[in-house]
């Protein structure tokens, strides 16, 4: 899939089910969701994460700005204001980015939203975030896209500041070629089910740890630390188990990167 259907496609999703399309529980679709439930959910899933980075002093610094990169609905932007003085949600499809402002406008003190269709994350300078965050995202855009992006959160970080984020490394679906063929016409069964018609695809996308390992070493910054998680099993519901078992993952390895920004004058 091109990263021009990747951005319609996720249009699509935000203009027929958008909380379903965010956390696909098979009970919510149709717009079954509650959103004080699908909030809530995001505020479990956001104070494990950073109770895991405080827990490791991995958040020291003052930890001022924060943008949520592919924020939908601000599920995970609210809860991150909990800790921020400033959270940015960024997001392809314009539809979530209304919605994100309408669910979260008793929140604007410290969260703003904005709509970016490119590749890049221009709309931002150099240096402008303390953390940089993103979760359940980059496993649907296409590999030479996340890869852009992953650079992008390297630039726009602060020396010293974090940046954090989950994909997946490996598809261990184990399918054969007719198998994949036939999963692909499932999930286009179960979306024209729901209304959503038979041109939108949910995608998932794998870039191996040690091309992200790569990147992240290129752009002058450290990992601290990879762990498995469970942010790609069906079951997922904000409850992030870290040092998630390899054999206990369903369809892919989920990871979770931890990385710093080196200071010019920081020697590691
Ligand atoms: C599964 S949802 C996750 C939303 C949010 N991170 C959460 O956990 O609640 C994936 C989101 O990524 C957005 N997205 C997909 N491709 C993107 C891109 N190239 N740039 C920014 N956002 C993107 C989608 O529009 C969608 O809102």
């Amino acid at each position: 899939m091109s990263f021009l259907s990747s951005k319609k496609n996720w249009e699509g999703f935000a203009q027929n089910d958008p909380l379903w399309s965010i956390c696909t529980n098979p009970l919510k679709k149709g717009g079954k969701w509650d959103l004080d439930e699908f909030f809530e959910m995001g505020k479990t899933e956001v104070d494990s994460m950073i109770g895991l980075l405080q827990e490791k002093n991995y958040l020291t610094a003052a930890q001022l700005k924060c943008l949520d990169f592919g924020c939908g609905v601000g599920r995970l932007s609210r809860a991150l204001s909990n800790y921020f003085n400033e959270v940015v949600g960024l997001d392809v499809s314009a539809t979530m980015i209304q919605k994100a402002k309408e669910f979260n406008k008793d929140f604007a003190q410290k969260l703003s939203f904005i709509h970016n269709e490119s590749i890049d994350l221009l709309p931002f300078d150099d240096s402008s975030f303390d953390f940089v965050f993103s979760s359940i995202v980059l496993q649907h855009i296409p590999k030479p896209a996340s890869i852009n992006y992953i650079n992008e959160f390297t630039r726009i970080c602060k020396p010293d500041g974090l940046i954090v984020f989950q994909l997946p490394v490996e598809d261990i679906r184990k399918l054969s070629l007719l198998q994949q063929l036939q999963s692909k016409i499932k999930i286009r069964e179960r979306l024209a089910l729901l209304g959503l018609g038979s041109g939108f695809q949910m995608e998932m996308h794998t870039i191996p740890e040690e091309e992200v390992i790569r990147v992240i070493e290129s752009a002058n910054c450290q990992l601290l630390e990879i762990l498995n998680t469970n942010h790609t099993d069906p079951s997922f519901d904000g409850e992030i188990i870290f040092n998630h078992e390899t054999n206990l993952c369903f369809g892919y390895i989920s990871e979770l990167f931890i990385i710093r920004k080196k200071d010019a004058s920081t020697q590691f």
